[in-house]
C-alpha cells in the first residue's frame, strides 16, 4: 500500500515572491523528483494566504511554515 503523501500549498502571492519562494520550490520540487522526499508529497500552490509578513509561507500538512526554508519544511513533512 503507498504512504500517504503530505501536501504541500506554496503561496504565490508577491511578498512570497519577493522573499524567494520560487527558488524554494524549486529544491522542493528537485527532491520531490528524485530526492529525499520521493512519494511523500505533493505540491499545490494557491494565491496569498495573509501572511505576507511572514513570508515565504507553505503550508506543510496542517503546520503553517512561516519564513519557510528548506530544513523547516523538510522537518514537518517528516514529522508523523
Ligand atoms: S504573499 Fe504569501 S502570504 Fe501573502
Amino acid at each position: 500500500m503507498e504512504a500517504k503523501r503530505k501536501l504541500i500549498f506554496v503561496c504565490s502571492g508577491s511578498d512570497c515572491k519577493k522573499a524567494g519562494i520560487k527558488s524554494l520550490k524549486k529544491e522542493l520540487k528537485q527532491a520531490m523528483k528524485e530526492g529525499e522526499l520521493k512519494g511523500q508529497c505533493k505540491m499545490i500552490t494557491t494565491k496569498c494566504m495573509d501572511f505576507c509578513k511572514s513570508a515565504p509561507v507553505m503550508i506543510v500538512g496542517n503546520h503553517i511554515c512561516k519564513k519557510a526554508t528548506k530544513t523547516k519544511v523538510l522537518e514537518q513533512i517528516k514529522k508523523p
